[in-house]
């Protein structure tokens, strides 16, 4: 029976080394340990023995077992660990791949451009100032002393609302509001942002375009501020050598007021128009011109954008050409 044994042990082991895989190892532990196996069947004579046997006989099947059990258990173990290294060489991660690359986008052009008119500005100590899109007649107009009906409303032919709303025809409306807002102190403020005008779009021209407002009040502010604000900004855009050129101009909200053309090379070009602020729109806004003056700008940024980076075409910038865009990375 011990040689018995003995052969099965053999056999067992020598058929383990074959196998790698779970079930292989199953069907041989049931061969080796189940109800139809030799150990059951040496398991089945037990009775036959003598009864003084039987201790023995038992013991030396239940000790076979055991160390059975155990072979089967480290090869399961073996099989298992197997198993994971190749699951774990295959999910094995290269950290030096170089990722997948998604398309970065960029600031857009105008926005770059304001981005920057806002570092010059908040450097002089101004405020960034916004106003909403959609403004109401008595900032847009009035309380700029373009009252009902004056005929200088023409020069801005709007989209209305309803008789008292109105897209913004320019950021103007952002003055009225921070003059009342300021309540008498003194105010140097710049506000970017979106105006509309009945246009019909062409190469100069679009129905949504940007503006940058500037407003300074105060004690004894005069003309030569201006001009030295406006030479701050044509310089820090165009570079320390350009000119500009102050021609006289009208506008309702300002007494004196001037149009600034920019030199580029050849000819002329207008940027913004500007002034000193008309008494009547400091009344109006609650400070008295006795004491109070200031001066006004108007910004045209698409104006400047062209003019700085040679782009010949407004339509450009609104009809969202990638190609065109790109040229322009940066910003971020
Ligand atoms: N609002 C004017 C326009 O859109 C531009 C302008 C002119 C603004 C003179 C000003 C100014 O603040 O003082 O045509």
């Amino acid at each position: 029976m011990k040689e018995k044994l003995e052969e099965i042990l053999i056999k067992v082991k020598e058929k383990l080394k074959s196998i790698n895989d779970e079930n292989a190892l199953n069907n041989l532990r049931s061969l080796t340990l189940g109800k139809k196996s030799e150990i059951s069947s040496l398991m089945a004579n037990f009775r036959d023995l003598p009864v003084e046997d039987r201790k023995e006989y038992g013991k030396l099947i239940n000790e076979q077992k055991q160390v059975l059990e155990e072979l089967f258990e480290v090869k399961r173990n073996q099989i298992l660990a197997e198993k994971l290294k190749e699951k774990l060489a295959k999910e094995e991660i290269d950290v030096t791949i170089p990722g997948a690359k998604l398309p970065l986008g960029s600031s857009h052009i105008l926005n770059q451009v304001i981005k920057d008119f806002e570092r010059l500005f908040i450097g002089m100590g101004y405020e960034i100032k916004d106003g909403p899109e959609v403004e109401k007649d008595l900032y847009n107009f009035e309380m700029l002393n373009l009252e009902k009906g004056h005929p200088a409303r023409a020069m801005q032919d709007s989209f209305y609302i309803d008789l008292e709303t109105l897209l913004r025809t320019h950021t103007s409306p952002v003055q009225a509001r921070t003059m009342l807002k300021s309540e008498g102190k003194p105010i140097q403020i710049i506000c970017p942002g979106k105006v509309y005008r009945r246009d019909d779009d062409d190469q100069y021209h679009s129905h949504q375009f940007m503006q940058i407002e500037g407003l300074v009040v105060g004690k004894n502010i005069t003309m030569s501020h201006l001009k030295a604000t406006l030479l701050e900004i044509t310089k820090f855009f165009f570079g320390e050598d350009k000119e500009i050129r102050l021609r006289p101009s009208y506008f309702p909200f300002t007494e004196p007021s001037v149009e600034v053309d920019v030199y580029d090379g050849t000819s002329y070009i207008e940027i913004l128009g500007a002034g000193m602020v008309h008494p009547n729109v400091l009344k109006m806004g609650g400070y008295d011109p006795n004491e109070f003056t200031g001066f006004a700008f108007g910004i045209g940024v698409e104006r400047v954008a062209m003019l700085k980076y040679g782009i010949d075409d407004i339509r450009l910038f609104y009809t969202n050409d990638v190609r065109f865009l790109k040229q322009y990375k940066g910003g971020l």
